[in-house]
């Protein structure tokens, strides 16, 4: 793994609470308003194609139902991913994961690949998502998981990327798990961030960021601990000046 430049902010799940979320007009209304990063989820379809989508079943963000996991890769592709944001954006479909990286590469956007495994799929989804990520630009990707069994098998298949564990909760052995793990960077939900755990990763020159910070107070607290980024549903916020990176 190469020195991975962080941006300063990362757009949650495409373009935060702007657009529909994992979708390439959310990527696109990102770079328009200035995002440098990012983050989207991605998971396996029941052809192993990976798409870019956040919950196992479809209900919530698309007019489908049913598992991703059990959904073939064109019935996928002509869901609406889009209108259950807004009627302005029905029709948008969800992308696949070389969608989104092909269109990220010619915003000259940094991406946050999150590998996002169904149940029971973790090594298969590391490992076709680490297949994809293999053939790109390393400077311009970041892999993250909550899951060590898909940052492995992504590590395996792509070992020059850059990869972040990812942790909902903080435990006091985080220094075995993101070992074990062998991954160069921690990154948590905001309220786990505290003065001392911040001093610990920097006692040991652990990169570190925060998902999801959508208040100005909490990203200034958080980069003042030493953040190397924040991921954010805020676009409207965070956008403009503020954006740069580290
Ligand atoms: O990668 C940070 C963040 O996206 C993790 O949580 O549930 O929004 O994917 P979630
Ligand atoms: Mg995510």
């Amino acid at each position: 793994m190469g020195p991975f430049r962080y941006p300063r902010f990362f757009a949650h799940r495409g373009g935060g609470a702007l657009a529909p979320e994992n979708t390439l007009a959310g990527i696109a209304l990102a770079a328009r308003l200035g995002f440098r990063g990012v983050e989207f989820d991605t998971m396996l379809c029941a052809d192993g194609v990976p798409f870019l989508i956040h919950d196992e079943t479809l209900e919530r963000t698309t007019d489908g139902s049913g598992d991703v996991a059990r959904t073939a890769a064109a019935d996928l592709a002509r869901l609406d991913a889009g209108c259950r944001f807004h009627p302005a954006y029905a029709g948008t479909p969800a992308p696949t994961l070389e969608q989104a990286l092909d269109l990220c590469a010619r915003l000259d956007l940094v991406a946050n690949v999150e590998i996002k495994p169904a149940t029971g799929l973790a090594r298969e989804t590391g490992a076709a998502v680490g297949r994809l990520l293999a053939r790109r630009n390393p400077a311009a990707l970041l892999a993250s998981s909550f899951s060590p069994e898909a940052l492995e098998a992504a590590r395996q298949a792509a070992p020059a990327i850059p990869r972040a564990l990812l942790l909902e909760s903080v435990p006091k052995n985080w220094p075995d798990l993101l070992a074990g793990s062998d991954c160069f960077a921690l990154h948590c939900a905001a309220g786990e961030m505290s003065a001392a755990l911040a001093a610990d990763l920097a006692a040991a020159a652990i990169p570190w960021a925060c998902y999801t910070v959508n208040r100005a107070a909490d990203a200034e607290r958080l980069f003042a601990l030493g953040a190397r980024a924040l991921f954010t549903d805020r676009l409207d916020l965070f956008a403009d000046a503020k954006i740069g990176v580290c």
